[in-house]
């Protein structure tokens, strides 16, 4: 079997509560990995969570917990946030899990025989907030520390540094002669221009226990844990290493595991992230990956980020939007097809319960949920629910809308295949306000034109089923069973016109997405 189509999330960290900047990640690549498995590839999708450092130590201190214990609890209700989401995710990585850390112990080893490392003493600033070493010239015009680095202290400690700098002009050339390694182009020109423009410095990859214990120790020296990104980045490589991927063995592979069963899923093909930490996928990652010799991933796509009517969500201030509730409230469609029809994957978007409101009562019900639920009903009660003779008035439609969905998901652009999938939904809907089959039914002469009406309908209905399965699969499988088709509509070869078999007899309607602005309160 060949190489598995990879994609990664961001991990994120146990801190706190997933919100709608997290889910909003997730349900991206869950549509991407989706539209890949439709389109019969192997996909591995792995998403998980980032449980060291010191945001996390900080956090479970603040709860009078010690580490693990935290981040097992906060474990479960993020697990159960990729269940609430309906993420089709192959695995899911803790980085205290065991198989995690031996493979960043053992590429640590790995990279300090060969002397990528050196210790070195520090005197200097340091981000607690950010875990991060400061220079004079990350100070304001002013001289103070911007806000963003939080409570700025003075250390002075001994401490283990990659030699990063040194592949500055490598990485320069090979971004420049990847146009696909960072997308969108916005991104792509932010680190190009910081690789041109700015001098690369050595990267700090260890933190004294004494000071932070919650890590992974380095293996040449106890007295340290790995800095949290040094670990962090390494799960998109430790989940194949573990499984025996062959393109993910620490050269020289000690032992070969390339069994029958080993994953085949290195390199990644997408790391989907947020803009926030780009410099990290883009710039630390793929230099942590040439030191130890090993492929790199073949894009990193950056999405923009999310505020709540025009400001930063924060739980300090209540300014947050919780996807568990707007699911419980509105459905997990509702939410999925909100945030990817309303943001393309890059810019920054905002959220308001009016805009969410707007597009579930215009697109939702009053498009596809109507459309389905009058093609439903109108074939039950003209043609007792048996469909009639094919015809192919929408067929161009229909294809149509497939072939510019495709397009748009081979790009990553999925906002946009939703635009082409309601270009069919809005279709069938004027096809009914132009054929007025409510009419037809009342002249017997018409019969005939009747059948090729209703066809139409089902059949696009049908198709829509099959395109809408990786944004909103329960929805999808919703339809299917009201045209009592058996299988899965997750199949992108059944998105070709004349599916629908005359004879066939539909089930009966029930509506996908009721009206909340009709229900009396
Ligand atoms: O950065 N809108 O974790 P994290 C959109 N552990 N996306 C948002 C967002 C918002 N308002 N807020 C956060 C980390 N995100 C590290 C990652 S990867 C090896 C380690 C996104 O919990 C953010 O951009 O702070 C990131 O991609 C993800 O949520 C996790 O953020
Ligand atoms: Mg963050």
């Amino acid at each position: 079997m060949g190489k598995r189509f990879y994609i990664t999330t961001a991990i994120d960290y146990v801190n706190g509560a997933p919100h709608l900047g997290h889910a909003y990640e997730k349900v991206l690549a869950d549509v991407i990995a989706r539209a890949r498995r439709s389109m019969g590839e192997d996909v591995f999708f792995l998403t998980g969570l980032d449980e060291h450092g010191q945001k996390v130590q900080q956090a479970a201190q603040a709860e009078g917990k010690d580490s693990q214990t935290y981040c097992d609890g906060l474990a479960l209700q993020w697990q159960e946030l990729t269940r609430v989401l309906g993420l089709s995710n192959d695995d899911f990585v803790r980085t205290t899990q065991a198989r995690h850390r031996e493979v960043v112990q053992a590429v640590l080893s790995r990279l300090h025989a060969e002397g990528h490392f050196y210790k070195e003493a520090y005197d200097g600033w340091y981000s607690v907030k950010e875990e991060t070493f400061l220079t004079d010239k990350d100070r304001n015009p002013d001289g103070t520390w911007d806000a963003r680095w939080g409570n700025v202290v003075q250390l002075q400690e001994a401490n283990w540094y990659f030699r990063m700098g040194r592949h500055q002009q490598w990485l320069l050339e090979y971004i420049e002669a990847n146009p696909a390694f960072v997308q969108p182009e916005s991104r792509r020109n932010e680190i190009l221009g910081f690789l041109r423009s700015e001098k690369l410095g050595d990267l700090c990859i260890s933190r004294p226990r004494a000071r932070l214990g919650w890590g992974i120790p380095l293996p040449f020296d106890p007295d340290y844990v790995s800095y949290v990104w040094f670990d962090a980045l390494l799960n998109y490589y430790s989940v194949p290493a573990a499984a025996g991927d062959p393109a993910a063995q620490i050269p020289p592979a000690t032992d070969s595991k390339t069994t029958g069963s080993a994953l085949a899923a290195w390199p990644a093909d997408v790391h989907l992230l947020g803009k926030d930490i780009v410099k990290f996928h883009a710039v630390y990652w793929p230099i942590m990956l040439h030191a130890l010799g090993a492929p790199l991933p073949k894009t990193i796509l950056a999405h923009g980020w999310w505020q709540k009517d025009g400001q930063k969500m924060s739980k300090t201030t209540g300014n947050v939007v919780d996807p568990f509730s707007v699911i419980t409230e509105w459905g997990l469609d509702a939410f999925r097809y909100y945030v990817v029809r309303e943001l393309a994957i890059g810019p920054d978007g905002n959220w308001t319960d009016d805009s969410f409101k707007s597009r579930y009562n215009a697109e939702l019900a009053n498009g596809l949920g109507n459309l389905l639920n009058r093609s439903v009903n109108m074939l039950n009660k003209y043609r007792d629910g048996v469909v009639p003779a094919a015809s192919r008035e929408l067929a161009a439609d229909a294809e149509a809308a497939a072939r510019e969905t495709a397009d748009k998901l081979a790009g990553n652009d999925l906002q946009d295949a939703l635009v082409a999938i309601w270009s069919l939904v809005n279709r069938a809907n004027l096809y009914v306000e132009q054929t007025k089959p409510f009419s037809l039914a009342k002249d017997p002469a018409q019969a005939a034109r009747l059948d090729e009406v209703l066809y139409n309908l089902v059949e696009s209905c049908r198709v829509l089923a099959v395109l809408l399965w990786p944004f909103i699969p329960g929805t999808s499988e919703k339809i299917f069973a009201q045209l009592n088709l058996p299988g899965t509509p997750g199949d992108w070869r059944l998105a070709t016109w004349g599916g629908l078999q005359p004879g066939h007899k539909v089930g009966a309607p029930i509506p996908l997405f009721p009206r909340k602005d009709l229900v009396k309160k």
